[in-house]
């Protein structure tokens, strides 16, 4: 069984709002900050990247010299990383290693219903499964993660999580920071007790130790030149507002790729499952400067610059348009909860149910979903998924949505008692996907539903 954080200490302030937290254990600024290995494919047939990666068990020291179980792809902490094409389909070969079932949702990938995983359709102890990604999108950074029904805050909690970052030729057009300039930095917390060990079941409170790329609070040196910085949030349920002192931070794009145009931006709030590209331009910075990203907790990550390196890089004033927005025909309502007992968590005050369609979508169709957390007995902030397709935000309580809410998106933050008005294009595939809060502390104790694409 499951064993479930407990959900009775969430208040506004707990949870998904960005907020201080308790102090940290680990000391500051001691460990080089990895970037997750980025896997090459097994062979290429028939113009397909073919991939093999086993989910197992691995010994992972958060504080140095303390190993502790983690539940990983790959052998890896932070899974290794998938860089793949638009237009170069992908197949990736999952082998379950581990003695519990398993299964691997592309969290913002555009794909079939099979391949999605779906949380009922998992992968059992010694089996394989194989996902086929057609990478019909743009360029964007995706993640993978288990998405077993009732385990997945388990499971990506322990580890079961990487970056999977779809290339296109028009953003390679656009000349921004690629290459060992382009780093995949994946933020999230953990409780990590005096003897190394990654605790289960944590609450909110506990997890007080930040992990970027797996390392709490890491320096990375950098050379003075531009970096292109995919930051990715993999917490539970976790906000993070990061300021980056001394230097500004240009957002080029959010959850579904490039913004229209870059945004200069001094302070950036994200939660579970969303995704802030940033661009940050160290060139006029002096050989032995550090600049510190910082979380309204404390310090997340140290840049130190260290050395000078040519750059042809640029940042052009103009990205990429947004695709246009369709006409939308039907307006639906989400509601995000707990129930009373606050160990229970509802959509539309109904938990999960593989064996009910929630909505039933018409393949083409534009709809706009009003999402509102109704959690006035708890508080707690939640997060709206959609699975499939990216969405816009059109508002937020009423007012423009803020620049956190820009772009294509496929994660939002809805604070208690906000409703935030997204609209979606469902464009092509058929069949049952699921939505959902993306803290899955909550969508692993029914804060989940189901809409069935149909024609
Ligand atoms: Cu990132 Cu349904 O999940
Ligand atoms: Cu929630």
């Amino acid at each position: 069984t499951t064993s479930a954080p407990d959900h009775t200490g969430h208040g506004a302030a707990a949870g998904g709002a960005p907020a201080a937290a308790g102090t940290r254990v680990a000391a500051q600024f001691t460990q080089c900050m990895p970037v997750p290995q980025q896997l090459t494919p097994t062979r290429r047939s028939d113009g397909t990247d073919v991939y093999r990666i086993p989910i197992k068990t691995a010994q992972f020291a958060f504080t140095p010299g303390k190993p502790t179980p983690v539940r990983t792809f790959g052998g890896t902490f932070v899974g290794p990383t998938i860089r793949a094409k638009t237009g170069t389909p992908v197949e990736v070969t999952f082998t379950n290693q581990l003695d519990v079932t398993s299964n691997v949702h592309l969290h913002g990938g555009h794909n079939a219903s099979a391949d999605d995983g779906y949380p009922m359709d998992l992968i059992a102890p010694g089996a394989s499964r194989t996902y086929h990604y057609p990478n019909k999108q743009q360029g964007a950074t995706l993640w993978y993660h288990d998405h077993s029904h009732g385990a997945e805050a388990e499971n990506v909690y322990k580890g079961l999580h990487g970056f999977y970052i779809i290339d296109d030729p028009a953003e390679a057009a656009l000349n921004l920071p690629s290459g060992q300039y382009d780093v995949p930095i994946m933020i999230r917390d953990a409780q990590i007790d005096a003897n190394g060990t990654l605790v289960w079941p944590s609450s909110v409170p506990d997890r007080t130790t930040v992990l970027v790329n797996g390392v709490a609070a890491p320096y990375f040196q950098v050379a003075a030149r531009k970096y292109r910085f995919r930051l990715l949030n993999t917490g539970n349920e976790r906000g993070f507002r990061l300021t980056l002192g001394g230097l500004p931070m240009v957002q080029i794009g959010s959850d579904g790729g490039l913004l229209p145009a870059p945004v200069t931006r001094s302070d950036i709030t994200f939660t579970s499952g969303e995704r802030v590209d940033i661009v940050i331009d160290f060139s006029r910075q002096a050989i032995g400067s550090k600049f510190v990203l910082s979380d309204v907790s404390g310090p997340v990550l140290r840049f130190d610059v260290t050395r000078t390196a040519a750059d042809t890089s640029r940042v052009p004033a103009t990205l990429r348009a947004l695709p246009a927005l369709g006409t939308p025909t039907v307006e639906r309502n989400v509601t995000m909860r707990f129930d009373d007992s606050g160990n229970v968590g509802l959509v539309n005050d109904l938990p999960y149910d593989p064996n009910r369609v929630d909505f039933q979508v018409k393949r083409g169709a534009t709809e706009i979903w009003n999402v509102t957390n109704t959690d006035t007995v708890w508080g707690a902030p939640h997060t709206f998924h959609l699975h499939l397709e990216q969405f816009r935000v059109l508002s937020r309580d009423g007012a423009a949505p803020t620049p956190d809410d820009a772009g294509r998106k496929d994660t939002v933050l809805v604070m208690p008692g906000e409703t935030v008005r997204v609209q979606a294009t469902f464009t092509d595939y058929l069949g049952k996907y699921p939505f959902h809060c993306h803290f899955l502390d909550h969508s692993s104790i029914g804060m989940m539903a189901q809409m069935e694409i149909v024609p």
